[in-house]
């Protein structure tokens, strides 16, 4: 699966660097609308396992981790909405249908295989700290994008610790 994974994120990466190339703030509002569905898709299948008497050692501990994970990232993607990141209709119509495809998809995923969900969306959260560290080259003093570029790393490596657990 983790080729899959890998496989799946090249060709959805490859997708929206050709897009956005020449538009980085719009493609930093796509990824992070798409950053948060995992953590909502998560929380939703951890809910569902504790509705259903399911509830592992682990299960209190992610929760609380997802749950800030997906306050963290809409703080990240409130900033990129003020300044200017989905002023373009184009670009909301294009990531919300992608995330609402993509929610859905992890969904079914953590359910069956949560291993390889959270590989998938680590992988994501790399790309997504690799993205930040790019602009960062050309614009070295913007300190909002270097502190989102941390937060990043730290979703990365809060991933591979849930690797663990389950
Ligand atoms: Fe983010
Ligand atoms: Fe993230």
């Amino acid at each position: 699966m983790k080729k899959f994974n890998d496989m799946i994120l090249s060709v959805t990466i490859g997708i929206i660097d050709f897009l956005y190339h020449n538009h980085p703030i719009q493609r930093f509002w796509v990824l992070e609308t798409i950053a948060r569905a995992p953590y909502f898709a998560f929380l939703s299948v951890l809910h569902l396992r504790e509705s259903l008497g399911l509830r592992g050692d682990e299960h209190l501990y992610l929760m609380k981790e997802h749950f800030a994970q997906t306050v963290n990232e809409t703080e990240h993607l409130e900033y990129m909405e003020s300044i200017g990141g989905a002023d373009r209709w184009i670009d909301r119509l294009f990531a919300w249908h992608l995330v609402l495809i993509y929610y859905w998809i992890m969904v079914g995923y953590y359910f069956v295989d949560a291993v390889d969900a959270y590989h998938l969306n680590a992988g994501i959260e790399m790309h997504a700290t690799e993205t930040y560290l790019n602009y960062l080259w050309e614009h070295p003093e913007d300190e909002k994008i270097a502190s989102i570029a941390v937060d990043e790393m730290n979703h990365y490596i809060e991933l591979i610790r849930a690797m663990e657990l389950v």
